[in-house]
C-alpha cells in the first residue's frame, strides 16, 4: 500500500510538474492506546505512528513560489513565501500555511518548493491526518534548507499552526506521535515535561483493530474548545482550594469529589474524567510491561465509559461500536479513539477474529444507523521520515 501511495504521488508529480520529484517524504497518522483528552491537561498519553501516510513529492521550485497540490481532493494551491501569510478558506492549505509562517519568523534559508501530496489516513477518523500534514511539511521545509529544527520543533510548530491558522487548541499528542513515531512501539509520553519513552508494542496474541464509525468530525464544531475552557475552569477553582495543586496531575479524586458541588455538575464530570485518566494511562503502561491484556482491555473500557459520560465526547454510533463488543469473548477492550463525535473505536482484539468481528458488527452497524462502518488492521510503524527509493 505503501508503494501504490508512493507510485501514484510520484507520477502525479511527473504529470504536473513535466520532471520527477527530487524528493519523497512519509508522515504517519497515529492510534491512541489510551490517554484521551488529558495531553492539554498536563497528563500522560501512549500513543503510536501508524502505516497510514500522508506522502509528499517535492522538488525545489527555483523561485520564492510554492506550489502545493492535493491530489486526492484535485486541488490546488499556490502563494509567495514573501507574501503576508494569513488564514485561507481553503482549509487544508492553512495547516500549511500555519506551518509556513512560524519557519518565516526563524529563518530566512527557505526557498519555494512543488508539491503533490495524498494521503492513505482517512479524514476525520480521529487518526490525526491534519498532524501528518504539519508535520511533513515541517519535516520537509526542515530537511530541504537545513534549517536545524529538532523533531520537538516540528511537532511543537505543528501543534500551533492548529491553534493560530486553523482555530483548534489542540494538544500536543498527535503531532509528537506522528514526529516521533517508531516502528512496534508505542510512545509514554508525559504532556507536561515532553519527556517520552518508548515501550514494546508487543500485545502477543493480541492486536489492535480500528472500527471507523464513518461519522465525521470536525473539532473547530465539535466541542473541542469547550472541553478546554470546562476543564480551564475546574483547574482554576481546584487550584484556588488546594494551593498546591499546578496541574491536573497533582490532583486526585478524593480533592475533585470535595469540590463536587462548588464545580458544578458538568465541570465536576469533566475534571473527575481527567484524573482518572491520567492515572489509567500509567496503570496502562504497567498492564503492557506485564502482559496483562486483561488488565489493559479492562482500562480500555473505562476510559470509554468516561469519555461517554463524564467528558461527553462520544457519539451514539462509537457508543454502539464499543457496546457491540463489551461481550464478545475474542475482544479485551474498546474505546473511542481520539477528540471524538465520531471517527474510530480501537479494539484490543485475539488475533484471527479480527474478519469476523469486522462482519459481524458491520451488519449490526448498519442495521442500526444505514451507515458503512469500515475497519483498520493497523501496523505500528515509524514517524515523519525521507522515504528513501
Ligand atoms: C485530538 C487532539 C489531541 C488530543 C485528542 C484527544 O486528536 O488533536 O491533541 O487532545 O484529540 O485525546
Amino acid at each position: 500500500m505503501k508503494k501504490k501511495l508512493v507510485k501514484g504521488v510520484t507520477d502525479y508529480f511527473k504529470e504536473s510538474f513535466k520532471t520527477g520529484p527530487q524528493h519523497i517524504f512519509l508522515s504517519p497518522g497515529r492510534i491512541n492506546v489510551i490517554g484521551e483528552h488529558v495531553d492539554y491537561n498536563d497528563g500522560f498519553v501512549l500513543p503510536a505512528a501508524i502505516n497510514k501516510y500522508i506522502c509528499f513529492a517535492v522538488s525545489e521550485s527555483g523561485t520564492s513560489q510554492c506550489t502545493f497540490i492535493a491530489k486526492d481532493l484535485n486541488e490546488t494551491y499556490s502563494f509567495d513565501l514573501n507574501d503576508d501569510l494569513k488564514p485561507t478558506d481553503i482549509m487544508w492549505a492553512n495547516y500549511i500555511l500555519g506551518v509556513l509562517y512560524q519557519l518565516k519568523e526563524r529563518t530566512s534559508n527557505l526557498k519555494g518548493i512543488n508539491v503533490v501530496f495524498s494521503s492513505t489516513i482517512p479524514m476525520g477518523a480521529g487518526l490525526s491526518s491534519s498532524a501528518a500534514l504539519e508535520c511533513g511539511v515541517g519535516y520537509v521545509f526542515n530537511y530541504m534548507f537545513d534549517i536545524g529544527l529538532s523533531k520537538e520543533d516540528i511537532a511543537l510548530i505543528g501543534q500551533k499552526s492548529e491553534h493560530t491558522f486553523v482555530g483548534v487548541n489542540c494538544g500536543i499528542m498527535d503531532q509528537f506521535a506522528s514526529v516521533f513515531g517508531k516502528k512496534n512501539s508505542v510512545i509514554k509520553l508525559d504532556c507536561n515535561s515532553l519527556e517520552y519513552e518508548y515501550h514494546k508494542a508487543d500485545f502477543k496474541e493480541y492486536s489492535l483493530l480500528l472500527l471507523d464509525s464513518n461519522v465525521k468530525h470536525t473539532h473547530l464544531t465539535s466541542g473541542y474548545n469547550t472541553r478546554r475552557q470546562e476543564v480551564e475552569q475546574g483547574l482554576a477553582i481546584l487550584k484556588e482550594a488546594y494551593p498546591g495543586i499546578k496541574t491536573f496531575r497533582d490532583c486526585n479524586e478524593e480533592q475533585v469529589l470535595a469540590l463536587r458541588e462548588k464545580l458544578g455538575e458538568t465541570i465536576y464530570k469533566r475534571c473527575h474524567f481527567v484524573v482518572q485518566e491520567i492515572q489509567r494511562v500509567l496503570d496502562a503502561v504497567e498492564a503492557l510491561e506485564a502482559s496483562d491484556f486483561n488488565k489493559l482491555g479492562a482500562l480500555m473500557f473505562a476510559t470509554h465509559e468516561g469519555l461517554s459520560k463524564e467528558y461527553e465526547v462520544s457519539c451514539d454510533e462509537i457508543d454502539f461500536l464499543v457496546d457491540a463488543v463489551r461481550q464478545d469473548e475474542n475482544v479485551l477492550g474498546s474505546r473511542m479513539m481520539g477528540g471524538g463525535f465520531g471517527g474510530c473505536s480501537i479494539n484490543l482484539v485475539k488475533k484471527g477474529s479480527e474478519n469476523s468481528i469486522i462482519e459481524r458488527i458491520k451488519a449490526e452497524y448498519k442495521a442500526k444507523f444505514g451507515i458503512t462502518m469500515k475497519a483498520y488492521k493497523i501496523k505500528i510503524s515509524k514517524g515523519t521520515s525521507l522515504y528513501k527509493r
